[in-house]
Parts: structure tokens; sequence; C-alpha cells
């Protein structure tokens, strides 16, 4: 068969990407510009200039993307896009590069959820990954458990009730006064203290379903704080680390407990807080020992990149999905 090339592009937050990958796993260029150090001076990602940044960002991106890939516009079969969710002004940007790049290459247009996107970066790296599978979604914006019937069939089982578990890291992190963004922050101080030495609560862990709520987590940890700065015994590091313990203790527990409920012998995690390390190797040794497959993107791939929106849609195009120029961004959608 022939080799099918997919430019794709991201623009959904605070990361201007654009990548190419050759049959939805050949990673042929991989461009991010991230904004991290223009939000940080605000404490986190300003829309209206991310906008703006995107703006000024994204034709040398995709440029660079091509120049890195040693192709030119003409050796790509389709453009593919984040359509939602993300911040509205964000995803115009890409959409309306992405829409006018098709339109005049007379390319097929292919719209991606930026969530599939994150579940499919664990098939860029990893081969013959067996379904039915359980797979977390731990994101800035989403936190939430899905059967997964194959590579494109999945039904939501569980998520947030309030916060996501990248928010509730970012607003801990802003708290604390350890930076943007929140989970790198939180997990470098974590590294300084000790888990343990404070109690913060596993919320909804007793419970027998797969909801998960970090607002109460977060307003416990910014009040235990309060207290102890108030006695002067005040240890951010032991603070993060028993934030971080509580946290990733209620994604393992109700992913293992979904992953035995549904009979499933894959996990997968997917998102940016899958970069987390205490994350990565408490679901580790819990479905070792409980004998489930886990796969987790790399780092690089974990948190927002054009890539995985490049490989998804390469299964778009197999099977024809494609995308009218009239579509519209949708800020707040998690269709499944
Ligand atoms: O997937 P992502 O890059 O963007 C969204 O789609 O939201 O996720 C960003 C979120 C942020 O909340 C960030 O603090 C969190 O992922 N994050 C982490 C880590 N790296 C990024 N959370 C915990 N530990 C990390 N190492
Ligand atoms: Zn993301």
């Amino acid at each position: 068969m022939q080799d099918i090339l997919i430019l794709g592009v991201e623009t959904s937050c605070d990361e201007t990407a654009a990548a190419i990958v050759r049959n939805g796993r050949e990673i042929i260029s991989n461009v991010i510009n991230s904004q991290i150090a223009i939000h940080q001076q605000f404490g986190g990602v300003v829309p209206e200039v991310a906008s703006r940044k995107h703006i000024e960002n994204i034709a040398p991106v995709v440029n660079s993307a091509f120049r890195e890939a040693g192709l030119t516009y003409r050796d790509i079969d389709a453009v593919a896009v984040t359509t939602m969710p993300g911040l509205v002004g964000a995803l115009l940007v890409g959409l309306s590069f992405a829409k006018a790049f098709a339109y005049g290459l007379n390319l097929p247009l292919i719209a991606v959820n930026h969530l599939h996107g994150h579940i499919y970066a664990n098939f860029l790296e990893h081969d013959n990954i067996i379904f039915p599978a359980v797979c977390l979604v731990v994101s800035g914006g989403h936190t939430s458990l899905l059967y997964m019937k194959s590579i494109s069939d999945y039904a939501l089982i569980g998520s947030t009730k309030d916060d996501a578990a990248g928010e509730a890291f970012d607003k801990v992190a802003r708290f604390l006064g350890l930076g943007y963004p929140g989970g790198p922050a939180i997990e470098r101080a974590a590294l300084q203290g000790l888990a343990g030495r404070y109690h913060l609560p596993r919320v909804f862990l007793d419970r027998k379903d797969y909801e998960f709520s970090f607002s109460g987590l977060k307003t416990a940890t910014m009040n235990l704080w309060r207290k102890i700065e108030k006695n002067g015994d005040c240890n951010p590091g032991d603070i993060a680390a028993e934030f971080q313990a509580a946290l990733v203790e209620v994604l393992v527990e109700k992913t293992i407990q979904a992953a035995h409920a549904y009979e499933v012998e894959t996990i997968m995690i997917a998102g940016g807080v899958a970069a987390n390390q205490a994350l990565r190797e408490n679901m580790a040794k819990s479905a070792n020992k409980k004998h489930f497959k886990l796969y987790y993107p790399s780092l690089g791939l974990c948190t927002d990149n054009a890539a995985m929106i490049a490989g998804k849609a390469y299964h778009d195009y197999i099977n024809g999905t494609f995308a009218a120029l009239n579509t519209n961004a949708q800020p707040s959608q998690f269709s499944l």
C-alpha cells in the first residue's frame, strides 16, 4: 500500500505545534513552540495572549515541520487539525490555517478531537496493543476513564465532577508559589519533601464508581498549608508530596478497579499528567501486581504535540472520514 503522509496542526492551548507522520506510526517531524515562558509571568494561560502568539507562530512552525522532514507541501496527503476541545480563540487559529492550507493544496481536511489525539500517542509508540482496554485520560482540562473496544471506539465510564487532575496540580502549585505549569513544579517540589508527614484526603476512593473529584483535595491542601504556615513549620515539599500522593493513589486505584470490572488485559494512560513520574511508577507497580499490561507515551508525547493529531488522523483518512471547510471549533466537547 502507498505511504500516507499527514500534516498535523495543534493549537488548542499554549503550544503551537505541527508534525508530519507517515502511516499513523512514523514521526517524520514534530515541532512544538511552547508559550510557557510567556504565560509564566501571569501564573497561567491567558487565552487572548495564547491566540495572538499562535497567529505569530503557526506559519513558521508548520514550515519548520516541513524543513525538519525534508519534505515539500506537495508531498503530503492530508491536513489534520485539532478542532475540540480547547480555548476557542486558540483552536480557531490552527483550524483557519489548516483549512486554508488544505483548500490551497486541494487536500482533504481531517478534524481531530484533542483527547483522542492524547490517547493515540500510545499507538505512535506501541505495536500490538490488545483490546478491549481501559484508558485513563488526565490532562489540564479533563480526567476521564474510558473503556476502549478499538482504536476509535470509546465509551466513557467515569470522569471528574469538578477540577481535572492537571487543573488541581496547576492551582495548588500556584497557591504554594511553585510556578506554572503546576504539574512539573509539584513533581519537583515533592522530591524535596515527604508524603505522609501530613494527611490529605483520597477523595471518592471509597465509592464503587469511576467518578473523580479533585476540588476538595485542592481546598484541603490550601487549608493545610495556611495552618502550618501560621505555625512557621512549612516545607512546601511535604505538602506537594502528600498532594501528589493523594491524587495519584485515587487515579491508580480507580483505574485498576475499572480494569478488573471491565475484564480487560490492557491499561493505558494519556494526557499531560501522564508525564508524572509518581503516576507512571505507581500505576506500573499496581498493574504488574495484577498482571495488566500498561502503556503510556514517552514524556514528550504526553503533553501537547501535533504528532498525536497527525497519527490519529491516519485512521480517519483510511476510513474516508473528512471534514468540511465550514467545520467550526468546539471549545468544550468531549464527543466519544
Ligand atoms: O495534555 P496537556 O499538555 O494539555 C491539556 O490538554 O490540558 O496537559 C497539561 C496539564 C497541565 O495541567 C500540567 O500541569 C500537567 O498537564 N502536567 C503534569 C506534568 N506535566 C504536565 N502534571 C503532573 N506531573 C507532570 N510531570
Ligand atoms: Zn492536551
